[in-house]
Formats: C-alpha cells, structure tokens, sequence
C-alpha cells in the first residue's frame, strides 16, 4: 500500500470539510483505492478559534514548519490568498514537496511562477479543486479530452454570484440578503468582493484556459464585470422577455487571438446554462473532436471542495509518473495568448434606463442609438405616470460593443435620463 504523509495549511471551510473526509474515509482509502493518508500537522492561524472538525491538539503546527517538514509528501494548500499562500506554496515545491491547491487565485495571478518551479523540481502542483469546486473539469481535459483542441469555454464558475442571482430571482430577495445567505453556507471568498465583482470568475477563467488552450493567459487582460450592479427589476424585466441573467466567464479562441471576458449576460431560458442554479456550476467545452461537453456540479462548498482535493492526492499517490502529465500544459506554453480588447466583441444588448415619462424622451435615445448603428429590437416601459421617473427597457439586435459604449455616454447624459444606465450583453441566442 502506498503511504502519503499530508501537510495540511488551513482549516476553514474547505480545510475542515477535507479534514472530515480524510478522516472519514479512511478505511475506505486503504482497502479499495490502495492508499494510506497520514495527517502530519494542520497550520491555521487560530488555534483557539472553533472549527466544525474535533483537530487532535498534538496535529496543530506552524505553516512555515510543516511545509519543511521532511516527513510530508505532499503539502495542500487551502488557505488562499495570494501572499502567504505564494511563500509557502514556493517553499513547499523547493523543499521536494508536492501541492495540492484550491486557491485560483494564486494560479490566475502567479501561474508562471509556481509551474516553473515545480517542473524544476520534478514536482506535481495538483489544482482540480481551483475550477467548478467538485467538478472534475481538470482532470477531463487532461485525459478524456486530450484528442482535442479545445476552442470555447462557456461557464457559469462561481457559486456565490450564481446562488444570488438564483435567490434574487426565485426567493424575490435583495441582493445584500442573498449574499449573507451565500457566505453562511460557506460558498464566498473571505473577500467576498472577489465573488461578487467577477474576480473569482476571473481567476477560475485564465486558469481553465491557459489549461485548455496551452498558452499563458494574463488575468490582468481578461475583462471583468460582477452582480453588485444587478438590480431585482433587471432580473424581472430579463425574465419578462424570456431571459435569466447568469455571470458567465467565456473564452474563445480564434485566429486573431483570445476573446476572455466574465460578465452578467442575459440567455434565452431555456438555454442549458440558463438552468444551472444556486451553488451549482457549469463548464461546457467546445472541443474540434467531440464538439460540445458540459460538466455540471455543485461549484463552492466544503464537501465538493474536499472531493477535488482528494482526487488530487490519489492522483499524486497512485500516478506519480503524471506529475509531468498534471503541469505539463500549464508550462509548456506556446505562446502568450493575446487577449482581444473587450470593444471589439459584437453582442445583442439589454438596457436599462431610468426617465423622466414625458413626451420626446425615448425619441431622443432611439435616436443617439441609431446614430451609433445600434437596432432596436423589443422595447418594454412599464409603469406610466406623466412626469415621473420611469424605468425604460430596451433590447437591441447585433451591435459593436464600441458603439454601445459611445452611445450610452451621450444617453446618460440627455436631459430626461436619470443615473447611470444598465448595460448586459445577450448571450445564446440562436
Ligand atoms: P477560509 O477562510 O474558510 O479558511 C482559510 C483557512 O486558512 C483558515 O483555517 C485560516 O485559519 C487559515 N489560514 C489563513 N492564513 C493562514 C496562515 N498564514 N497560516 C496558516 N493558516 C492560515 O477559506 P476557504 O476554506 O473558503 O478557502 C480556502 C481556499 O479554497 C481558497 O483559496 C479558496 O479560494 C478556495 N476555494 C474555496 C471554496 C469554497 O467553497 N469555500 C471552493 C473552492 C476553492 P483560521 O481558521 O485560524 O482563521
Ligand atoms: N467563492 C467561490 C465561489 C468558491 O463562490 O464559487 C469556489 O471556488
């Protein structure tokens, strides 16, 4: 039986749900996949601090300790961040120590680093759980899909913005509910800024597809809009004409570079995407072989979380020859990607606008979007009240994105329109 002794940093949510199955499973572990995991320290930061996990007291350490420790094998990182998280993660792979790591963010921002050194040590850096939380969309584009070229990712990968926008639209919630709702159930960042503004999206994006298409993805470039601007009544007015509003986190790549972008966007209900809700999360691939492949799976959480974790260190202890296989495409990069700038995409539009409901107003915006080659396709305003402000709802046919921006400016400021408009891109239409 093959014996792995595991350093593990961090014990929050996806420590302790990795803790519980570890232990747990232990038994399991031995007699069936042939593996024998021995915990040799947890490093937290408090070790007062009450966890859902009972930890042995003689288990707790220090992280600078354990990742030198020469018994550990395998060092998993599961407290985030970019700062700490980088040191020990370095120090681990110059020790001779693999990592196992959920933490995107450290990958999306410090990739080249981290992948250089382990192929220098001949170590495997193992990240299932950074993408889709339990979703096993790495190890498929490692293996299942490795006949192909992928060309196009479309994903719905953060649990948090999705259970809001599920709960915004299903349980009629404001949006600082529904984010409390998702933080409770252990799905945010400890910044949850991260979630909510599309970095995270952003982060799980340049990792997939510097994994999917083999070159090195800049996050910087990669365009990045959140929720926190979604309000309940773009949701009920989305659903109005047919549509749910997801943040979705697209890749594709063409032969004048990398379109990247993370953004709410509204898509047709019954598009397949349209349908994944709360903390689930979807990845649907487009591969020149097999076409299209979607995975689908609870995408934050302790449990899921743990089961990427552990898939990784099976991995490590069963396949040690796959290291090169397992980082392989995240170093041996062909080239840089170059990200395509986001006014250069097409998209039909929804926007929103708040006027004053009186003669000429509408007029006056159908007219700077004509001027801009921008078509009106639906128009929808609800209330009517002579002289108050009214929210006014328009989609648009196939525009330059350019255009859109260009003439939005010239809208916000017509006399007639108050605040600042709302504009999402339709995706998924046939
Ligand atoms: P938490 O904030 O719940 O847990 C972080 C843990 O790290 C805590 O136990 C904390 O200690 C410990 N810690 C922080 N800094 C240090 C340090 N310098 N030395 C030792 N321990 C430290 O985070 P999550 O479990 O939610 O997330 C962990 C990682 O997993 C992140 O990279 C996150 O992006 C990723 N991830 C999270 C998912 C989720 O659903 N939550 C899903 C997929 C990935 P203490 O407990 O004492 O505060
Ligand atoms: N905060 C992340 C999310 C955790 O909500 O998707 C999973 O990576």
């Amino acid at each position: 039986m093959k014996t792995l002794r595991v350093g593990l940093l961090g014990c929050g949510q996806v420590g302790s749900g990795f803790f519980s199955l570890l232990t747990a499973k232990k038994r399991f572990f031995e007699t069936e996949i042939g593996v024998s995991f021995e915990l040799a320290g947890v490093a937290v930061r408090s070790r007062k601090k009450k966890r859902p996990v009972r930890i042995p007291p003689s288990l707790f350490t220090e992280a600078e300790s354990l990742v030198r420790d020469p018994s550990v094998d395998v060092v998993v990182e599961l407290i985030g961040g970019t700062i700490e998280a980088k040191s020990l993660v370095l120090d681990a792979l110059r020790q001779g120590k693999h990592v196992v790591t959920a933490n995107k963010a450290l990958l999306a921002e410090h990739g080249d680093e981290v992948f250089e050194l382990a192929h220098q040590m001949n170590r495997a850096v193992c990240f299932e759980a950074s993408v889709g939380g339990g979703i096993p969309v790495i190890k498929a584009l490692r293996e299942g899909l490795v006949g192909n070229q992928i060309d196009a990712i479309h994903s719905i990968i953060n649990g948090t913005s999705n259970y809001i926008l599920t709960a915004m639209s299903e349980k009629k919630i404001d949006f600082k509910q529904a984010l409390s709702e998702a933080q409770a159930k252990g799905y945010a960042e400890a910044d949850p800024t991260l979630d909510i503004e599309g970095i995270d999206a952003a982060h799980k994006l340049a990792v997939l597809a510097r994994f999917a298409f083999g070159g090195r993805v800049h996050f910087p470039d990669i365009y990045c809009e959140g929720i926190s601007r979604i309000r309940g009544e773009d949701i009920a007015f989305a659903e109005e004409f047919g549509y749910r509003i997801k943040l979705l986190a697209i890749a594709k790549l063409g032969a004048d570079g990398l379109e990247a972008r993370v953004q709410p966007a509204l898509l047709p209900e019954k598009h397949i995407l349209a349908n994944v809700n709360r903390s689930f999360n979807a990845v649907m691939l487009h591969g020149d072989e097999v076409g299209d492949v979607l995975f689908y799976g609870r995408g934050a959480g302790a449990r899921p979380t743990a089961s990427a974790v552990i898939s990784d260190l099976v991995d490590i202890a069963k396949q040690p020859g796959r290291f090169s296989a397992t980082t392989a495409p995240m170093r041996a990069i062909r080239k840089n990607l170059v990200i395509k700038s986001i006014s250069s995409i097409q998209s039909r539009y929804y926007l929103r606008f708040h006027v004053v409901d009186r003669p000429g107003v509408l007029a006056k915006i159908a007219q700077v979007l004509g001027g801009h080659k921008i078509s009106i396709s639906d128009v929808i305003q609800k209330e009517r009240s002579a002289g108050s402000i009214v929210p006014l709802i328009l989609l648009t046919h196939h525009a330059h994105e350019k255009n859109v921006r260009q003439a939005i400016t010239r809208i916000d400021r017509l006399n007639g329109v108050r605040g600042k408009s709302q504009v999402l891109r339709i995706e998924g239409d046939a």
